[in-house]
């Protein structure tokens, strides 16, 4: 801890890989391990454009009822940790795989979103995106103004990630002097390559999480438990 808390202060471009762990103590579901959603759900039949195109309003009430309990969740200390971290350094960026916004209400600004954001749809017609913060949605499926079939404006399995967030991540991951990642199992590419560019490229790599995962043996350092109890200990 001593160590990584001193890399941190020391290093003058940061870049966050953040993943479902860190909305954990927020009451947010993981996908993988205990608890997961992906043990209770198929991703296959929920998060891809097939699963959506043979039963839009199934998948819907699913994200219905995820905009309900995000809803209600808070930012955590762990999040908080990380929008104090933004304020110290100059050069910083937090890339996010959640779609669940806690990052920004916590205070961070500088924040990519890999896999979208929750809190958006897009029309499959006419390509419309916009804001619903409505939770629950007072019909399933919504439709656009157009008419057409809304769907949450995330990335789905076999989707691309939206370009302009994924050069951005690339880019900060390449110039980076450390790389913090955080709550994320490291098994959803192309976000899980991030960490070893950034190492490739130079950068310290430290590790929060509750247990090993594939970038452990990479990191220079791996701490080991919640994110929310070990964040604010690293900025001290
Ligand atoms: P996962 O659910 O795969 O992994 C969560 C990670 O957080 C695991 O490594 C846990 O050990 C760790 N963890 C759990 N609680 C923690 C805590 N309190 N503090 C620290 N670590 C904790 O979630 P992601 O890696 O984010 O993609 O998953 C990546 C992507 O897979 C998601 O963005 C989503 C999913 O399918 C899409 O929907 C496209």
């Amino acid at each position: 801890m001593q160590q990584a808390r001193k890399w941190l202060r020391d290093a003058a471009s940061v870049v966050v890989l953040t993943g479902a762990g860190i909305s954990a103590e927020s009451g947010v579901p993981t996908f993988r391990g205990p608890g997961g959603l992906w043990r209770n759900y198929r991703p296959e039949d929920l998060a891809t454009p097939e699963a959506f195109a043979r039963d839009p309003e199934l998948v819907w009430q699913w994200y219905d009822w995820r905009r309900a309990l995000i809803r209600r969740a808070q930012p955590n200390e762990g999040h908080r940790a990380l929008a104090e971290l933004e304020r110290r350094k100059e050069k910083f960026l937090l890339v996010t795989q959640n779609v669940d916004g806690l990052h920004e209400r916590a205070g961070s600004r500088r924040v990519v979103k890999l896999h979208g954001d929750i809190w958006r749809v897009r029309c499959t017609a006419c390509g419309a995106a916009d804001r619903d913060e409505r939770a629950p949605l007072p019909q399933l499926p919504p439709r656009c103004r157009c008419g057409g079939l809304l769907r949450p404006d995330v990335v789905w399995f076999g989707e691309p990630l939206p370009d302009s967030a994924w050069r951005q991540a690339e880019a900060a991951a390449r110039s980076a002097e450390l790389m913090l990642v955080v709550g994320t199992s490291a098994l959803v590419y192309p976000a899980a390559e991030l960490a070893p560019l950034a190492r490739g490229a130079g950068a310290r790599l430290i590790e929060v999480n509750l247990e090993e995962t594939p970038l452990s043996a990479l990191s220079d350092c791996s701490l080991r438990g919640k994110a929310a109890e070990l964040l604010p200990r690293l900025l001290e």
